[in-house]
């Protein structure tokens, strides 16, 4: 196992990612970690990420000055480097300026680190203080017109720092070096496997529960299909699953996930069928943040209250994946919509957590879901929002309005995947501006609703933009829906990114 220590930087996810896609596993921890814990999870190597901070500043992160001495090869990354180089007696400068984007380096000394990469090569940088005295054991390995000491190790102790981000594209031999520090200075075998995390887990997870009982809420999305299938493997049918069907779901989506999990893994599955509750709450509101919070709140109170019939349960399993960990961290974003998670835990609840998936990233869930044997149609699933289609639909929802938009959803989605795009776009899916305008159809005039198509390309849902889906295929879906939905004789297109925009429309 490679560790990470987190001192902040926006790309210390990535450094983990790039370490695992080498069949070695990594994790990101704090960099609060004592030396004495590190020293227990014996780790082959450390890397110490880039940060915001200037070292010198008040509050600036710093690590347990003992993992230096635990014997273990170290690599710090730009704020890593610094901290290092301050704690071997080198000199680090402050500076006001950062230095930010492309700069090339010149290599010196042979080092191990740049093996089999050319002796100029192009980095990214991005750093406001710089090491300007290297500690008097070390050597400097790169150089650069701005950063005198780009790169320097002293390769006896098994010590490296390096100024720019290996882990960034941008740094064309980051990859590079980051296998030669994992694999040449290291030693990691590179044998780490989604096969191995199931066996691994799957040994965790029957340790852990022992012959006690697990409830886990079931959307039908990724994530709690992976977590469920993974526990059912581990405990089988000490495993029983709560799926709420709060009517505000696609068309036949209900019906799918049953046959699925009931009938094909042989899950113990407690259906609720919560349309009437939900939708007898909802009558009436037309504020999108009320909408959310109706829902997220009963839908904990159906789940408690079906939870409570259940006896002997000990643990509560969720979805919880590596990026939810990581970005609970930074609670200093603004809530621009409440969002609401199938799974959200009463807090009168006293379950035990367990969150099997909250080292993985969304790629590596989906394969895991495919070797549990879990059907592509649900591994590929689009993220689908907690309040359904109860966010598609603007102002108060109504029977009549959930079939417009599950019926043009149905076509939408139809459309897409047999145009083979299906992969390729992040989300798509249609929305009810409940707004009418005049049309003609046949010889007469209607006056009917519109449909609008929200179609994104994203790698996390944090940004968007709108796919750009050929004209041909846009057309086929606006000449379906228009024939063959009620109520709609308008289709139009939502040509806008987020930001400014969200990717839902409520
Ligand atoms: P927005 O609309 O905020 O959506 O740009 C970003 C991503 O989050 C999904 N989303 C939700 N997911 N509960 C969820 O589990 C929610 O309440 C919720 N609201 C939005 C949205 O579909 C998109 O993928």
């Amino acid at each position: 196992m490679i560790l990470v220590l987190d001192f902040g930087s926006q790309y210390n996810q990535l450094i983990t990612r790039r370490i695992r896609e080498f069949g070695v596993y990594s994790e990101l921890h704090s960099h609060k970690l004592t030396a004495e814990t590190i020293k227990k999870m014996n780790p082959k190597g450390i890397i110490l990420s880039g940060g915001p901070h200037s070292v010198y500043d008040e509050n600036s992160f710093r690590c347990d000055p003992e993992i230096f001495d635990l014997d273990i090869p170290i690599l710090g990354i730009c704020y890593g480097m610094q901290l290092m180089a301050l704690n071997y007696g080198g000199k680090v400068e402050k500076s006001k300026n950062r230095e930010y984007g492309k700069a090339l380096i010149d290599l010196k000394n042979d080092p191990i680190l740049f093996k089999d990469s050319p002796a100029s090569q192009t980095v990214w940088m991005s750093h406001g203080d710089k090491v300007m005295a290297e500690p008097p054991s070390f050597q400097i390995d790169a150089t650069s017109p701005s950063t005198p000491i780009a790169a320097m190790s002293n390769p006896e102790k098994k010590l490296y720092g390096v100024q720019f981000h290996p882990e960034v594209r941008h740094s064309e031999y980051g990859n590079n070096l980051l296998k030669q520090f994992v694999f040449d200075v290291c030693q990691s075998d590179g044998n780490w496997t989604i096969e191995n995390f199931i066996d691994m887990e799957v040994e965790k997870i029957q340790s852990k529960v022992g012959e006690r009982k697990v409830l886990c809420a079931l959307s039908g999305g990724v994530d709690s299909s992976v977590v469920a299938a993974l526990i059912h493997k581990a405990i089988g049918d000490q495993l029983t699953c709560i799926f709420v069907d709060h009517g505000l779901l696609r068309k036949n989506e209900a019906d799918d996930v049953m046959e699925v999990f009931a009938e094909d893994f042989h899950m113990n599955i407690i259906k609720i069928d919560a349309k009437d509750r939900f939708l007898s709450k909802l009558t009436g509101v037309d504020d999108p943040e009320k909408k959310r919070k109706i829902i997220g709140n009963e839908f904990i109170y159906v789940f408690d209250d079906e939870a409570a019939k259940l006896k002997d349960i000990d643990f509560l399993a969720q979805g919880t994946l590596y990026t939810d960990v990581i970005e609970s961290g930074t609670e200093t974003a603004q809530t621009i919509k409440s969002h609401h998670n199938v799974g959200g835990l009463p807090e009168d609840m006293q379950f035990e957590l367990i969150e099997p998936l909250d080292t993985l990233f969304k790629d590596e869930v989906r394969e895991l879901g495919t070797q549990l044997g879990i059907p592509e149609h649900i591994v590929w699933r689009q993220p689908f929002p907690g309040p359904g289609l109860a966010i598609r639909i603007l102002g108060e929802i109504t029977e009549e309005k959930l079939a417009i938009v599950r019926e043009s959803d149905a076509i939408l989605r139809e459309e897409i995947a047999a145009a083979g795009l299906d992969r390729d776009i992040w989300q798509y899916f249609t929305v009810l501006p409940n707004i009418r305008s005049v049309g003609v159809m046949g010889d007469a005039r209607t006056y009917d609703h519109t449909i609008g198509i929200r179609a994104v390309t994203s790698i996390d849902g944090m940004t968007s933009d709108w796919a750009r889906i050929p004209w041909d295929v846009l057309e086929k879906i606006s000449t379906r829906i228009v024939n063959d939905v009620e109520h709609i004789n308008r289709v139009v297109y939502d040509i806008t990114s987020k930001p400014p925009a969200t990717i839902e429309w409520e």
